[in-house]
C-alpha cells in the first residue's frame, strides 16, 4: 500500500486505515496463522506513518483477538476466529469527524503515563464515595428515574451560584449557570454556538489542544496569542483585536495547560477592558483554579466583567471525581438561552444521579481537608519530577499549580523517533506541536506530574531521560 492510500478521504482516521490494511492481508492470507508481522518501526516506515498510529493499529487488532503477543518479540497471527467482512474502502463506515490529538495519545495503554493531566485516582478518598452514593439515593429515591433538567439540577445550581459568589465576587443567578459533562462539553458547546466557517478565533499558544481541534471543526481561522510566564503582551492582543476582529479569544489564564502559567491580576481587568472595546468575547477556561500550592490565584476574569464579555467554564473533574465529569457554564442569559439549546440537542442535560452525588461531596467538609491533601500530594510530585530531571540541561518554569511541566527539550531531539521509542517503552507524554495552533514547538513536551503514583513518577522520569540520551547519543554518533 502507498502513502497515498493512506492520506485520501479517511486521513482522519489513519490507524483505522493501517488497522484494516493488516487485516486484509490477513485476510488475503499474506501472512497465515501464527506468521510473525513487520514490526511497528518497519510498517511505519513502510507506510510513511508515524509509529504511534503503528501501534496503535496493532493495539486494537490485539484487542479484537485478531493478533497477539510473543515474548515481546512482536505481534503474530492469531489463530483465526471469524474475520469481519472488508471494510476498506468502505462508504458506510466513513464519517465527517475532526481528529482529536490528544485522545489517540490517551488510548495508548502505558505503564508511565506522563501524557494524562488527571489525578492519580490512589489520591482520591474513594472509600467515602459509597456514602454519598448511598445518602442520595436515600433523600432522591426517584433519581434514576427521571432526567435532569437540561440546565442541570436547581438545587446544585443554587448551590454553586452562592459559592461562586461567595468565593470569586461573581453575582450569578441560577439561571445564569448551566451544568455540563466536563469543561470538554462546554468548550464543545460554546464553539458550535458561537462559532461559523472562517470566523476569527484567538487562542494561545501553546494551549489545551482538544480546544484547538474543536475550534478547527467548526471551519474557525484560529490566530494564535503567545502566552508568557507573565500572561500576554497586551499591545499585541489589542493589534490582534483591531486587525482580525475576532468572534472569541479561548483563554485558559489559570496554571494554564500546558505551560502552568497564571495570568496575573493587572492584566485581567485590562484584557476585560479590552474584549468589551473590541466585541470580542472572553472564554475563560478554569479547571485548575484550586489546585495551587502556595498562594490562591487571582479571581478569574469573569470576577471583572459587567457587561457580558466573559463567559466562564468550570471543570470539577479534575480533582473533586473525574468520574462524575461535572462543570459548568456561566454566562449572561442571552447566550445562556443559545446554548440550552445547543445542549438538548447533544444529550438533553447531565446525569442527574451524578449532580447530587457531586452537590453533596462538594460542599462537604471532607471535600475541603480532602483539596488540602491534594495540594500537597501534588506540590510532592512536582517535586519528584523537578528533582529526577534536574540533571538534565532541559528547560522548563516551575509551575506553581496544576498538572504539568512543559518542558524544552534539546533543538536536535529527533522527537516522532523519541514518541514511538517511549510507546515501545510504555511511556507517554504529549509532544509539543499538538498544543499549538500552528504546530511548531517541535521540541518541547507536556509531562504530566498528577497520574502516576510517587515510586512509578521516579522510574518513568529516569527511563524517560535514559531514552532521550540514548536517541541523542545515536543522533550525535
Ligand atoms: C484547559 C482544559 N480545559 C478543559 C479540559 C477538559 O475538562 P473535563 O475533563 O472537565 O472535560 C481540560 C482537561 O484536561 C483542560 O486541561
Amino acid at each position: 500500500m502507498k502513502r497515498q492510500g493512506l492520506s485520501g478521504v479517511h486521513a482522519d482516521k489513519l490507524f483505522e486505515q493501517v488497522y484494516d490494511y493488516l487485516l486484509e492481508g490477513i485476510r488475503r492470507g499474506d501472512w497465515k496463522t501464527h506468521d510473525k508481522l513487520p514490526s511497528v518501526r518497519a510498517l511505519a516506515l513502510e507506510l510513511n506513518v508515524h509509529r504511534l498510529t503503528v501501534f496503535k493499529a496493532y493495539q486494537l487488532l490485539k484487542q479484537n483477538g485478531y493478533v497477539y503477543v510473543k515474548d515481546k518479540s512482536g505481534y503474530f497471527v492469531q489463530p483465526s476466529g471469524l474475520l469481519p467482512e472488508s471494510s476498506w474502502n468502505d462508504p458506510i463506515v466513513s464519517a465527517y469527524v475532526q481528529k482529536s490529538h490528544l485522545s489517540e495519545i490517551h488510548q495508548v495503554q502505558a505503564t508511565y503515563q506522563f501524557s494524562k493531566a488527571l489525578i492519580d485516582p490512589n489520591l482520591l478518598p474513594n472509600l467515602y464515595f459509597s456514602e454519598y452514593v448511598k445518602r442520595v439515593f436515600d433523600l432522591y429515591p426517584k433519581v434514576l428515574g427521571t432526567y435532569s433538567t437540561t440546565q442541570g439540577d436547581q438545587e446544585l445550581r443554587e448551590a454553586l451560584c452562592r459559592y461562586y459568589t461567595e468565593r470569586f465576587r461573581f453575582y450569578l443567578t441560577p439561571d445564569e449557570l448551566m451544568v455540563t459533562s466536563g469543561s470538554q462539553e462546554a468548550i464543545d458547546l460554546v464553539a458550535r454556538v458561537l462559532v461559523k466557517p472562517r470566523d476569527v478565533v484567538l487562542l494561545e499558544r501553546p494551549t489545551y489542544s482538544p480546544a484547538i481541534d474543536v475550534f478547527l471543526r467548526q471551519g474557525a481561522k484560529i490566530v494564535p496569542v503567545e502566552i508568557r510566564q507573565h500572561g500576554y503582551d497586551l499591545e499585541q492582543v489589542e493589534r490582534l483585536m483591531q486587525t482580525h476582529k475576532p468572534r472569541l479569544f479561548y483563554l485558559n489564564p489559570t496554571f494554564h495547560n500546558p505551560t502552568g502559567f497564571t495570568v496575573p491580576r493587572e492584566q485581567r481587568k485590562r484584557l476585560v477592558e479590552l474584549a468589551e472595546k473590541y466585541q470580542c468575547l472572553l472564554i475563560e477556561d478554569d479547571p485548575c483554579r484550586d489546585l495551587y500550592f502556595a498562594q490562591e490565584p487571582p479571581l478569574p476574569f469573569f470576577a471583572y466583567d459587567t457587561s457580558g464579555y466573559v463567559i466562564y467554564l468550570r471543570s470539577f473533574s479534575k480533582y473533586v471525581a473525574p468520574g462524575l465529569g461535572i462543570g459548568t457554564i456561566a454566562c449572561r442569559p442571552s447566550l445562556m438561552a443559545y446554548l440550552l439549546s445547543a445542549k438538548a440537542l447533544s444529550d438533553s442535560g447531565t446525569p442527574l444521579l451524578n449532580q447530587k452525588i457531586f452537590l453533596h461531596y462538594f460542599f462537604s467538609e471532607r471535600m475541603q481537608q480532602h483539596l488540602q491533601k491534594l495540594r500537597t500530594a501534588l506540590a510532592i510530585r512536582r517535586d519528584i519530577m523537578e528533582e529526577e530531571l534536574a540533571a538534565t540541561d532541559w528547560e522548563w518554569s516551575r509551575p506553581t499549580g496544576g498538572f504539568n511541566l512543559w518542558i524544552k527539550l534539546p533543538d536536535s531531539t529527533p522527537m516522532e523517533k523519541l514518541l514511538g521509542t517511549c510507546v515501545e517503552q510504555s511511556i507517554t507524554f504529549v509532544p509539543g506541536t499538538i498544543c499549538d495552533p500552528q504546530r511548531e514547538f517541535a521540541t518541547w513536551i507536556r509531562l504530566s506530574y498528577s497520574y502516576l503514583n510517587e515510586q512509578q513518577l521516579r522510574e518513568g522520569i529516569r527511563k524517560f531521560v535514559g531514552q532521550v540520551r540514548v536517541l541523542m547519543g545515536a543522533a550525535d554518533a
